[in-house]
């Protein structure tokens, strides 16, 4: 399996980066399993512009100079991408949803995409002190995405953290390190064979 993780918190060693590391450390007890990690903001990803969707339409969308044809590539190669992102009031970061909204690019004029079959993971971190459970908001977001690009949803993992503390949350950590193995076999975490 080939799993590609984009990491979308601007903090490399926070807390859905301690999330992240964990489902990686799950994966690698597969050793067939193929992981390429990224930071996506280490990568230039421009905005949406004025009548982007006519320039996907006709496959012009590499005419804006920027990270996202590179970005393309490493998708189009992996079974499954993972994204892990902090909840920013209730969606992932700011910088992720750029690169969500990116993948637009894919939609073909009869509206099927080249990510179809692709599996679509998810991990996220909020602080969870409010009534309402960011990650809840952001998974339905992500599995109707999922849906919409012809994607399998294979699940996700969110953990409570506050803010500039410190996290020792071991449930969360091993839950993640499970989903990671998981899905490093194709399978989401409470089995089900989903690619
Ligand atoms: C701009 C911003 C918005 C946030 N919005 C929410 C939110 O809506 N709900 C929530 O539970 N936590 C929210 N948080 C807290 C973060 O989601 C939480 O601290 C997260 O674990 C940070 O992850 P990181 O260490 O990987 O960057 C927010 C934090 C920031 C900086």
């Amino acid at each position: 399996m080939k799993i590609l993780t984009v990491h979308g918190s601007p903090d490399a060693k926070g807390n859905s980066a301690k999330l992240l590391n964990a489902c990686i450390e799950g994966m690698k007890k597969n050793k067939d399993a193929e992981i390429e990690s990224i930071q996506v903001y280490d990568y230039n990803v421009e905005a949406v512009w004025k009548d982007y969707f006519g320039d996907v339409m006709k496959k012009q969308t590499d005419k804006i100079k920027d990270d996202m044809p590179a970005l393309k590539k490493k998708m189009l190669k992996a079974d499954i991408i993972l994204l892990s992102s902090p909840i920013y009031w209730y969606q992932m970061s700011g910088k992720l949803k750029l690169f969500v909204d990116r993948w637009t690019d894919f939609i073909n004029p009869d509206f099927t995409t080249a990510l179809k079959g692709k599996g679509l993971a998810l991990l996220s971190t909020h602080g969870g002190s409010h009534l309402m459970n960011g990650s809840d908001y952001l998974q339905l977001a992500m599995c109707a995405t999922a849906d919409f690009l012809g994607m399998t949803w294979m699940g996700a993992i969110d953990c409570r953290a506050r803010m500039n503390d410190s996290w020792d949350d071991g449930l969360s950590v091993e839950q993640a390190r499970l989903f990671g193995e998981k899905l490093s076999t194709g399978v989401n975490l409470i089995g089900q064979k989903v690619l």
